[in-house]
C-alpha cells in the first residue's frame, strides 16, 4: 500500500472542500485506487467538518500536529489527541520540522506519540536533517537519534508511518539524488526493524514532491509513499503527482 499525504499547513477555509471533493472523485474513477490511500492534514479548524464529510468516502483525515498530554488540561490553544480523535480524525502528523523548530522535544514528541496512539490515531512521524547536517554528512546519525529517541518497541507500530523529510528540501525545490534517497530509506528501514521485531513501518519522503519530481521518486522501490505540502492545495497539481506516479 502507498500513502499520499497532503500537509496544508496554514491554508484552508470550510469551501476549500471542493478540493477535496476533486481529489475524492478522482480516486473513485482511478484503476489503480486499490494500491493507494490519500490522507489530508488540513488545520485543526476543519477538521471535524472534513472528516464527518469524508467518513463513508476514500479520503481520510488526520491534524498536522497533537499537544503532548493525553485529553484536557489548562494548557491555552492546546489540543489533545483525545480532542482529535473525537471529531472524527484518524491520523496526525508528529514531528513536522516547523514544529520542532518551534521548540518540539525528543521528549515532547514521545509524549505525543504514544497518546496519539493510545487514542487510536494514526501517525506520521517525520523526520529529517537540515542543510548543515547534511553538509556535514551527519544525516543517517541525525535520522538514527531523532528515530530511537521516540520510538520504541512498546508502540503498535501498525499504527505507525514515518516520514523522512529533509529540512533543506521543504518547499524550496531541492531533492536528494535517487542514490541518496534509496541509501537513506534503507538506512530508516534498518532502524525502524531493529526496534520493532524486524518488520519496519511505512516510509514515506516528503520535500518538494510535484507532478515532475515524482517521476524520479518512483523508481525507489523503498518508498511506500508521500507527504506532499505546497502541491497538495491544488487538486490538480495532487492529483498529477498520484496520476504520474502509475503511468
Ligand atoms: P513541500 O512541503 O511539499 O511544499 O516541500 C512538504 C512538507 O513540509 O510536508
Amino acid at each position: 500500500m502507498k500513502y499520499f499525504i497532503g500537509n496544508w499547513k496554514m491554508f484552508g477555509i470550510p469551501k476549500s472542500i471542493n478540493i477535496l471533493n476533486k481529489i475524492n472523485s478522482y480516486y473513485l474513477k482511478d484503476k489503480n485506487r486499490k494500491k493507494y490511500r490519500v490522507i489530508i492534514t488540513p488545520p485543526y479548524t476543519l477538521l471535524e467538518t472534513y472528516s464527518k464529510f469524508f467518513k463513508k468516502k476514500r479520503i481520510s483525515i488526520g491534524s498536522q500536529n497533537c499537544y503532548q498530554k493525553d485529553k484536557f488540561s489548562s494548557d491555552t490553544s492546546a489540543i489533545s489527541p483525545y480532542m482529535i480523535k473525537k471529531v472524527g480524525a484518524e491520523y496526525t502528523l508528529v514531528g513536522h520540522s516547523d514544529n520542532r523548530k518551534e521548540g518540539d522535544t525528543d521528549l515532547m514528541l514521545k509524549n505525543k506519540v504514544t497518546y496519539a496512539l493510545k487514542n487510536n490515531l494514526k501517525v506520521v512521524f517525520c523526520i529529517g536533517e537540515n542543510k548543515i547536517q547534511k553538509s556535514k554528512n551527519k544525516t543517517l546519525d541525525v535520522l538514527k537519534k531523532q528515530i530511537t529517541k521516540v520510538l520504541n518497541k512498546k508502540l503498535n507500530k501498525n499504527n505507525i508511518i514515518v516520514a523522512y523529510e529533509p529540512i533543506w528540501s521543504i518547499g524550496t525545490g531541492k531533492i536528494p539524488t535517487n542514490k541518496e534517497l534509496e541509501k537513506i530509506t534503507i538506512h530508516i528501514k534498518k532502524i525502524l526493524k531493529g526496534i520493532f521485531q524486524n518488520k519496519s513501518p511505512a516510509v514515506l519522503y516528503g520535500g518538494s514532491v510535484d507532478g515532475n519530481s515524482i517521476k524520479n521518486f518512483k523508481e525507489i522501490k523503498e518508498i511506500d509513499g508521500f507527504l506532499i505540502g505546497g502541491a497538495s492545495k491544488s487538486s490538480k497539481k495532487f492529483i498529477d503527482i498520484i496520476n504520474n506516479y502509475y503511468r
